[in-house]
């Protein structure tokens, strides 16, 4: 059994892969800039991060923010891992970072270069969205009573307690490099799964796709964030909205 840190253990990935290593266990420490002892803004670094990194064995690190900041906080945490003699560093990106040229995606394409580049020993699992997501997205897009959704592009979205068990696998074996994406079970239109997201909440919207353009949109519409070939997913998004309406009747 071996003390680990695990950032972003708050949120919607950390929390699953948190419990999950607990269950196996291990010390699990969560570390996020509101989860004490532990509270620390990783794109600040500073004293808080050497007290959490102190004794760790392994990292996982899954905090991150789409509002920017996240190549900071890879470099205060691998100097702080080095410091700290950490043996593993686990990091969970995304499918298609270096094909989709969208700047949150760019920026999780550096973090992996920084971890690759560490010096520690290392693992990066590139995984496909989260059906949490894709719900929130489909939740923000209903507000409207016109559902406007991008032309032709699909998704694959993933049960993120899927995603959870195997980073959890990854952190508890050995270093491992890149290894193989993780992708849900279907690759859908989004139109098809918006259909299924209004069903599911009882929505009744017009649903109308909207050809964008630029070079991320394109890359998208080719389906670079996709990964058809590693579809090892099980839960599918209708089950996981059935789930969700259970949780909340
Ligand atoms: N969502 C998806 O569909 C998807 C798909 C593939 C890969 N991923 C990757 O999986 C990881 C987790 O995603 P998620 O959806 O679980 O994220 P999330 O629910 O938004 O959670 C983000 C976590 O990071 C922490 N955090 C954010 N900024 C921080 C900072 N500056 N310093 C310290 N902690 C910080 C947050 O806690 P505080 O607010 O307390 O700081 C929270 O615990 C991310 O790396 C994401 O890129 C996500």
């Amino acid at each position: 059994m071996s003390t680990m840190l695990v950032t972003g253990g708050t949120g919607t990935l950390g929390r699953i892969v948190t419990e999950r290593l607990r269950a196996d266990g291990h010390e699990v420490r969560v570390l996020s800039r509101h989860a004490q002892p532990y509270a620390v803004d990783l794109r600040k670094g500073g004293p808080g991060l050497d007290t959490a990194m102190a004794g760790v064995d392994t990292v996982v690190h899954c905090a991150s923010s789409p509002n920017g900041g996240d190549e900071d906080a890879a470099r205060h945490l691998i100097a702080a891992a080095r410091g700290a003699g950490v043996r593993h560093l686990v990091y969970i990106s995304i499918v298609g970072v270096d094909r989709v040229p969208f700047g949150y995606y760019r920026s999780k394409l550096a973090v992996e270069r920084l971890v690759e580049e560490s010096g520690l020993g290392w693992t990066v699992l590139r995984a496909t969205q989260f059906h949490d997501l894709l719900a929130r997205m489909l939740g923000a897009l209903a507000k409207l009573p016109v559902v406007l959704l991008p032309a032709r592009v699909k998704d694959q979205p993933i049960e993120v307690a899927e995603v959870a068990e195997r980073l959890a696998e990854l952190a508890e074996g050995e270093p491992a490099g890149r290894v193989t994406d993780i992708g849900g079970p279907e690759v859908r239109t989004f139109d098809s799964l918006a259909r299924s997201y209004l069903k599911a909440t009882g929505r009744r919207r017009l649903v109308v796709s909207v050809p964008l353009w630029g070079r991320a949109y394109g890359a998208f519409r080719s389906g670079g964030h996709l990964a058809p070939e590693h579809a090892v997913g099980k839960g599918t998004f209708e089950e996981y909205l059935d789930r969700r309406s259970g949780h909340r009747s």
